[in-house]
């Protein structure tokens, strides 16, 4: 791993297990994602999605309303709007050209883009019946708050384990199953893993 993937693996580390610790990294993190914007979709294996779309296979209704946590450049926003096209989906990140490149990439009329912290989303409680995350930072006690009862998240991992942005199966089990979610399941695809429960 690169020095900023081992600075982004160690402040996901200590973000899940202290979140109020985010202040420490959030400048940093937005700098470097600022930073690799142009050149971050170049940059992905063709197969970085296979674990998000394997996912979203596994949910059993259509969601009227979809968050995107950490949308990025908007990759994962845009399979959920082919895959939802009815549903209204909305991408939010810290990172200004990020988004930037996610709204010029973006034509689906159904998605839209919000530059915001999920440490502290200013949607109402329950505003989501979908909750996705791919490859990034789980702030665990907000995704909860915005999800609807019944509703599902998806954690996605592009590489896995080796995914500089990860939390393995039993942490999430752990922290989701405290915050009343349940009917977990992992899965692999392509060279990556995802996470899918439901909360109560
Ligand atoms: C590894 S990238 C993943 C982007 C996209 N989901 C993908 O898989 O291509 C992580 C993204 O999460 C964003 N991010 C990190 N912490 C965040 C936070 N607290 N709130 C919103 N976005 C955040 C970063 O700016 C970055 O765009």
């Amino acid at each position: 791993m690169t020095f900023g993937q081992r600075f982004v693996r160690f402040a996901t580390d200590v973000v899940v297990r202290s979140p109020l610790l985010w202040r420490l990294f959030r400048g940093s993190v937005r700098g470097q994602f600022d930073r690799l914007a142009p050149m971050w979709d170049a940059r992905r294996d063709p197969t970085a999605f296979a674990p998000v779309r394997a996912a979203l296979e596994r949910l059993d209704a259509s969601p009227a309303r979809v968050l995107d946590l950490g949308t990025g450049t908007g990759s994962v926003a845009r399979i959920l709007a082919e895959r939802f096209p009815e549903a209204e989906i909305v991408g939010v990140d810290i990172a200004p050209r990020m988004l930037g490149e996610a709204r010029a990439k973006t034509n689906a009329s159904n998605v839209r883009y919000e530059l915001a912290d999920a440490q502290r989303l200013a949607f109402d409680d329950g505003a989501f019946e979908l909750v996705t995350l791919g490859n990034m930072i789980p702030f665990f006690d907000e995704l909860a708050r915005v999800l609807a009862p019944g509703g599902h998240v998806v954690f996605a991992w592009s590489a896995g384990a080796e995914t500089p942005i990860y939390v393995p199966p039993e942490r999430l089990r752990a922290e989701l199953g405290r915050r009343g979610f349940a009917e977990f399941a992992e899965l692999a695809a392509g060279r990556g893993t995802a996470f899918v429960a439901r909360k109560r």
